[in-house]
């Protein structure tokens, strides 16, 4: 994720969509701690009755995190408050809150840190390291969350990098859509793989009855109508497209496209439904795909197009040098105005999904 603080890069600028998520997740928040989070069986596990920790895994750099952590809490006060039935003043000055914004050791936790609410009620940590093994002490965490972060795989599916594994590797493109089943497979072999390491690692550091609230960006399991329903991973397709016209052009080696392969992953709905109640430490408490209409709309291609520049400029630059990232991103503008129904939010179909899972006592 880009991190500093200039147009193209600021994450903050250019995360409206997932913004948007949050908003129509909020409410699934409030409802999720008020129904679920078990007050007495959670403060009686740590030293410090008072005390909740709660982690935002893959927080990037701000704002979205903060809005996320700032619902959390306030829910929790307010369920603390109808709980105890006392006093709101009272009670409201011995709960205490520690958070840890954790992201991979590339995040920019200077900008995160830079632009941290200083009205906050909550103590406030950064961990830096892969969410995919363990980052917190055994059962230390009473509430985590994490949104629009685990359709990143871990790495790229290693059998579509394998020039003499044929049915597999992925010459031409550099995503699964359009490629032979098998390309899609490995993707899926790969998603499976990292969602079931987050979910063991969680198992080790969550309380007994403690949450996990995740927000995946996924894809419906059929595809209606090609021209009323829009994989989401169509984008991926207009820019892979994009740099093999620069390779034909010889602006880069066609190899070089060829060994180029993005390491996101939109499950459909069922494949990430199938790993939350195959985990036998979790009972998935809510699964709703969140309706964004009321929240989102894609206001010009330049914004549609930073909303993906953002996460991705990093990848390409690292892959194929910063020179070629402006023209990149020009034709891929071109490609993204050639074929307008991409940006329309009611035709691509991102499904943000809500999966919130109690820890097993
Ligand atoms: C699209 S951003 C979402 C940021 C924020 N949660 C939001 O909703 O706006 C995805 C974040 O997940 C982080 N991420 C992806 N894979 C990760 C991993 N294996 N471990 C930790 N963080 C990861 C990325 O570094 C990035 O900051």
């Amino acid at each position: 994720m880009n991190g500093g603080e200039g147009p193209r890069s600021f994450y903050a600028q250019n995360s409206s969509l997932q913004r948007s998520a949050f908003e129509a997740q909020k409410r699934l928040i409030d409802e999720a701690i008020a129904n679920n989070f078990d007050y007495t069986t959670i403060t009686t596990s740590a030293s410090n009755k008072n005390l909740i920790t709660i982690a935002d895994l893959g927080c990037s750099t701000g704002p979205n995190t903060f809005i996320a952590i700032h619902t959390i809490t306030q829910a929790i006060k307010n369920h603390y408050y109808h709980h105890t039935h006392e006093p709101l003043s009272d009670h409201h000055q011995n709960l205490e809150f520690q958070v840890f914004f954790s992201d991979q050791v590339s995040n920019d936790f200077n900008t995160l840190f830079k632009n941290i609410p200083s009205n906050r009620s909550y103590f406030a940590c950064g961990v830096p390291g892969n969410f995919r093994g363990r980052l917190f002490p055994k059962q230390s965490l009473h509430f985590v969350h994490s949104a629009s972060a685990l359709h990143w795989l871990s790495r790229v599916p290693k059998d579509i990098m394998d020039g003499s594994n044929c049915r597999a590797w992925n010459k031409g493109r550099i995503h699964h859509t359009d490629a032979p089943k098998e390309v899609g497979e490995a993707y899926e072999a790969q998603f499976k793989e990292d969602l079931v390491n987050f979910l063991n690692a969680r198992a080790e550091e969550v309380v007994g009855n403690g949450l996990v609230a995740l927000q995946i960006p996924t894809s419906p399991d059929v595809i209606v109508a090609d021209d009323e329903e829009i994989h989401p991973a169509r984008v991926f397709e207009l820019l892979g497209s994009s740099l093999m016209d620069m390779a034909r052009l010889g602006i880069m080696k066609e190899e070089k496209v060829d060994s180029f392969n993005l390491p996101i992953f939109y499950s459909p709905i069922k494949g990430v439904k199938a790993i939350v109640e195959e985990n036998e430490y979790f009972s998935v408490e809510k699964m709703e795909a969140l309706n964004l209409e009321n929240f989102y709309s894609v206001p010009n291609v330049y914004t549609f197009v930073s909303l993906f520049r953002v996460v991705m400029e990093d990848l390409i630059k690292k892959h194929f040098g910063g020179a070629i990232v402006d023209e990149l991103f020009d034709r891929f503008t071109q490609k993204v105005l050639e074929f307008p129904d991409i940006m329309n939010p009611k035709k691509l179909k991102i499904v943000m999904l809500f999966v919130l899972l109690k820890r097993k006592m």
